[in-house]
C-alpha cells in the first residue's frame, strides 16, 4: 500500500482530548460533509480582500482560545446563517467550504507548531507563511506572533476572511502590540479564491527588470514562494486534493520550505483524509512527509499532523 512507503517520525505526540466552545455539528465532526456534493458551480475567482473590506466587529465578542499553559488566542464567531443564509450544518458545494467554523485540527496544529518552536525545531522569525484553507486563521495568527516576516491567509470565500480572519488577526495582534513586548509588523495578507486558481496572486509573474535592479533583495524579502505552508482540515474532499497538492507545490519555497498539515485520517462520507493526500505525495515522489503528532481521543476519528518537505537530491 503506498501508505507504507511514507517514513513516519517514530516520536508521536499525543496530546489528550480538548474541546471546542463550538460542538461538532453530529457524530464525527463533519455531520455536513456526509450530505452528497452537487456537480461543482464555478467557483468564485481569485481576489486580494483588504483590512478595510472588514464588515463585522469581532472585538467585543472574540472568546479566548488556550492552546497550552502560556499561549492563549481569541477567536470570533461568525454565524453561517447570517453570512451565507445557510445552517451551521450545511456544507454548499463551490458556495461555502466550512470556513467559519473553528475545527480541531487547526488547534492540533498551532499545538504542533508551538511545540516546534519551543524545541528549536522551527524557526518562524523572519520567514514567509502562508495558511491555505485558513478560516479563523489561527495558526498563521500563531505565527505573525512568533515574528514571521509576512502571513499570507487564503481562504475559499472571502465572507470568511472579511468577518472572522480579518478581525481575528486584528483583535490578536492589537492585543500583543498593547504589551509592547515584541515588534509585530509582518505583511499580513488575505486571499480569497479556489485552489486551482489562487498561484496567480499568491505568486505573481516576476519581472525581469525589476528582478535586475533589486539583485541584492534578501531570500527572506524574496516574494518567490513560501518558507513555511500551513493547512487544517483541508484534505477532506476528494476532488480537491490534486489542486490542494498542485498548488503547494507551487508556493513551496526550496529547497527548505516546509509544509505542516493537520486532519482526520479517513473523512467519511466523502472519502478525504491525510491518507489520501500522502498517497499524491507518494505517487508523485518529490516531497518527504514525516508524521509529527497522532491525536487521539477514543471517541472521534483518528486526527494527525504532518511536516512535507522537498527530498533532497
Ligand atoms: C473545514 S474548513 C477548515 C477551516 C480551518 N482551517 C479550521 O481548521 O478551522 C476547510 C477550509 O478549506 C477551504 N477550502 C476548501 N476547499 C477549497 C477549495 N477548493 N479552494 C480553496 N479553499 C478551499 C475552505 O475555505 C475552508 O476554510
Amino acid at each position: 500500500m503506498a501508505e507504507n512507503k511514507i517514513s513516519a517520525n517514530p516520536t508521536k505526540e499525543t496530546y489528550p482530548l480538548f474541546y471546542l466552545s463550538d460542538p461538532p455539528p453530529s457524530g464525527l465532526g463533519f455531520g455536513f460533509f456526509d450530505s452528497p456534493q452537487k456537480n461543482p458551480i464555478p467557483p468564485p475567482p481569485p481576489v486580494e480582500v483588504f483590512p478595510s473590506d472588514e464588515q463585522l466587529p469581532t472585538k467585543s465578542t472574540a472568546e479566548p482560545i488556550s492552546i497550552n499553559d502560556t499561549l492563549v488566542l481569541l477567536k470570533g464567531k461568525v454565524s453561517t446563517f447570517d453570512v451565507f443564509g445557510v445552517s451551521n450544518s450545511d456544507l454548499v458545494a463551490g458556495k461555502y467550504e466550512g470556513g467559519l467554523k473553528l475545527w480541531e485540527g487547526s488547534l492540533d496544529l498551532v499545538k504542533t507548531l508551538s511545540s516546534d518552536v519551543r524545541e528549536g525545531r522551527l524557526l518562524l522569525k523572519g520567514k514567509r507563511v502562508l495558511e491555505l484553507g485558513c478560516g479563523h486563521g489561527l495558526p498563521g495568527i500563531f505565527t505573525c506572533l512568533e515574528g514571521a516576516a509576512a502571513v499570507h491567509f487564503q481562504d475559499f470565500n472571502s465572507e470568511v476572511l472579511r468577518f472572522l480572519t480579518i478581525p481575528n488577526v486584528e483583535v490578536n495582534l492589537s492585543k500583543e502590540e498593547d504589551k509592547k513586548e515584541k515588534c509585530i509588523s509582518p505583511d499580513v495578507r488575505f486571499f480569497s479564491g479556489d485552489w486551482s486558481e489562487i498561484h496567480q496572486l499568491l505568486l505573481p509573474p516576476r519581472n525581469d527588470n525589476h528582478k535586475k535592479v533589486t539583485e541584492c533583495i534578501s531570500a527572506e524579502e524574496d516574494s518567490d514562494g513560501y518558507d513555511v505552508i500551513l493547512m487544517a482540515e483541508t484534505v477532506y474532499a476528494l476532488s480537491s486534493l490534486q489542486s490542494l497538492y498542485e498548488l503547494i507545490k507551487k508556493c513551496m519555497r526550496g529547497p527548505s520550505g516546509v509544509v505542516y498539515m493537520a486532519g482526520k485520517k479517513h473523512y467519511f462520507g466523502v472519502g478525504g483524509g491525510t491518507r489520501q493526500f500522502l498517497h499524491i505525495l507518494d505517487q508523485d515522489g518529490t516531497m518527504a512527509a514525516c508524521l509529527l503528532a497522532e491525536v487521539t481521543d477514543g471517541s472521534s476519528n483518528v486526527r494527525e499532523v504532518w511536516k512535507f518537505s522537498l527530498k533532497q537530491a
